[in-house]
């Protein structure tokens, strides 16, 4: 093929897309790159990296920034050196130029240079790495497990704290600010991977080990993250968030964690909920307190009933703002929007006032106790229950009647 008819078979190639006509395709391609880089341009970004609220966070930051604008400048060299070359040297039938085999000075200066650049870059990345990974400042410790598809944090016992039993809660992790606080970080069952960008980097969390990771937060507010590691059907309805309370309201969140159980009022709709709880379940979800009507304790038995052994504990369901594995909010969209964008002073007595009658999102919590897996998709089919011995992962769909969503939700939004 002679090369003037390869030169209009490349610049067929380049002004046409899949028989796009070359009059459409240039305005195409000027639209598109605007898209592009418009999306990049986003205001409400939560889980922005390049917005640390917290030291951990600012460390890795204080790492990228500088990495990037090595990185853009030498994309930006390497992008004009391209484009001029292909401009210039262009195919316009002239001779081929004398072929030459190797330059060995300017080969060896071109792998220097790089050489040179990532020896640097790494003695500051090896340098954050071993800074986030220690362990011996720790001020306090929450247990993280990871499971299809929510995330669970169990206070251990520390006095000092105010925490004088185990505190078990599910899809929001309530911390103090300026504390140096340590996940122990655990799987049920496959690979997760926790992630709150304004606090840190990322940790997986594997079944069979414990991965710390390190979390402080500068000052009160809400942090979203969400799991990172693909985990399955609903891996992108496994999300997180960080709440960061002053101490004092630390402390009121933590002794209102403890409280004891108040059973709902006799022969109310709450009360009727309470009941229809001990029939359905209670047999994966624990309330701490709650008895049977013959007045034993009411045990969860969720390693009976999914399969990976663990289901989130409602105590103090409606103390949080989000549920199943925090895809949903508990919230209204006014009364959620009212506790995020609340200022840092009073951002703490907003989320400690937990959720009223009037702010629940009765819809998305209907809908969920209505039919689960409808709502958030959990096993394919029923036949994959065979595998795991008829277990299930997530919440099953139950055939509550309306009536019995009801009473449920009168009594669910007593779990303060
Ligand atoms: Cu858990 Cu993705």
């Amino acid at each position: 093929m002679s090369r003037s008819r390869l030169g209009i078979r490349f610049k067929a190639q380049i002004s046409s897309v899949q028989g796009m006509p070359r009059k459409i395709f240039r305005p195409f391609l000027m639209v598109t790159s605007f898209a592009v880089v418009v999306a990049s341009c986003g205001r409400n970004a939560p889980q922005d990296t390049w917005q640390p609220k917290g030291p951990n966070a600012k460390l890795i930051d204080d790492l990228q920034q500088p990495v990037f604008a090595v990185a853009g400048i030498i994309g930006l060299i390497v992008a004009v050196a391209i484009t001029y070359t292909v401009i210039k040297y262009r195919d316009r039938g002239q001779p081929i130029p004398e072929q030459i085999h190797g330059k060995p000075a300017l080969e060896i200066t071109l792998t220097v240079i790089p050489a040179l650049i990532l020896a640097v870059v790494a003695v500051f990345t090896f340098g954050a790495i071993f800074k986030l990974a220690k362990t011996d400042d720790t001020q306090m410790i929450i247990n993280v497990t990871g499971q299809q598809w929510w995330w669970e944090y169990d206070y251990p016992v520390q006095n000092e704290y105010g925490i004088t039993q185990p505190i078990i809660t599910s899809g929001q992790l309530v911390m103090p600010v300026g504390t140096k606080v340590l996940l122990r970080e655990t799987s049920r069952d496959v690979i997760h991977s926790y992630w709150i960008p304004a606090l840190n980097g990322k940790r997986d969390a594997v079944p069979g080990r414990v991965h710390t990771l390190r979390l402080e937060a500068d000052a009160p507010g809400i942090y979203a993250g969400q799991c990172t590691e693909f985990c399955g059907l609903s891996h992108a309805n496994m999300r997180m968030e960080a709440v960061a309370l002053s101490k004092e309201d630390f402390a009121k969140w933590v002794a209102n964690q403890q409280a004891p159980y108040v059973a709902p009022v006799k022969d109310s709709l709450a009360a009727q909920g309470e009941e229809v709880f001990l029939n359905q379940c209670v047999r994966c979800h624990q309330v701490n307190g709650l008895m049977r009507a013959d007045g034993t304790p009411a045990i969860a038995a969720p390693d009976e009933n999914v399969w990976s052994g663990a289901a989130p504990n409602l105590t103090h369901l409606m103390s949080r703002n989000t549920f199943a594995g925090a895809m949903f909010d508990l919230l209204s969209k006014q009364c959620r929007d009212e506790v995020w964008n609340a200022p840092s002073d009073v951002v703490g007595a907003k989320y400690l006032a937990g959720v009223s009658e009037g702010c629940l999102n009765q819809k998305d919590l209907r809908a969920w106790l209505r039919n689960a897996p409808e709502v958030k998709p959990m096993y394919a089919n029923s036949t994959q229950l065979v595998a795991s011995g008829g277990k299930y992962r997530g919440m099953p769909y139950l055939a509550l009647s309306e009536d019995d969503i009801s009473k449920l939700v009168a009594y669910l939004i007593t779990l303060k």
